[in-house]
């Protein structure tokens, strides 16, 4: 399998008690913004969250997202409706792109990262905007947990030949 932090990404739901630098952070949210875009809307924006209190406030978003306690930051990745063309048909790719570049970044600098699912869950989608009373064409779209893995890990290959097909299905 290749060697690199795409490869070698994993979701970590698990951290050290360990601070995350500025700078790092810096970088993963660069990572995010170097993201393609539908026509190079960028339609993002951000809330990177270390407050303790909002980190558990927002570890309920779902029970899915408990893990997010533990975290030492997390990045609240936001869509800015006032950005993308009128048919909103592609914020969801922009958005997705720009949240896989934040968690293979994160691989890279050896921060543990874990994707919790927002975007289109309305009540998910309710909780974080009341929490951080957002204006109406912000949009919450998926929230990163980071934080320095608490053991190595492996990735195994996915490669599946089956799902390949070649000149035709
Ligand atoms: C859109 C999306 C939503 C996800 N939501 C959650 C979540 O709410 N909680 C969680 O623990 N993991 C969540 N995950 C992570 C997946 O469970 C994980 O990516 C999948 O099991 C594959 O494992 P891997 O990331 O280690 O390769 C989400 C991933 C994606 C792409």
């Amino acid at each position: 399998m290749e060697n690199n932090s795409i490869f070698k990404r994993k979701s970590i739901r698990k951290y050290l008690d360990k601070d995350i630098s500025d700078d790092d952070i810096k970088t993963i949210l660069s990572a995010g913004m170097q993201a393609p875009s539908a026509f190079n809307t960028q339609p993002w924006t951000f809330i990177v969250v270390s407050d303790k209190e909002l980190i558990s406030k927002l570890s309920n978003m779902s029970k899915y997202s408990k893990c997010a306690a533990y975290a030492n930051r997390l990045i609240l990745t936001m869509v800015d409706l006032e950005k993308v063309p009128l048919t909103r048909a592609w914020f969801t790719q922009d958005m997705s792109a720009c949240t896989e570049n934040i968690l293979i970044e994160a691989t890279e600098l050896g921060i543990g990262s874990v994707w919790l699912g927002l975007y289109p869950d309305s009540k998910r989608i309710e909780f974080v905007s009341n929490l951080f009373d957002l204006p109406k064409n912000i949009v919450p779209f998926s929230l990163v947990a980071l934080g320095y893995p608490t053991m190595e890990y492996e990735s195994e290959s996915r490669y599946d030949e089956s799902k390949v097909h070649y000149n035709g299905f």
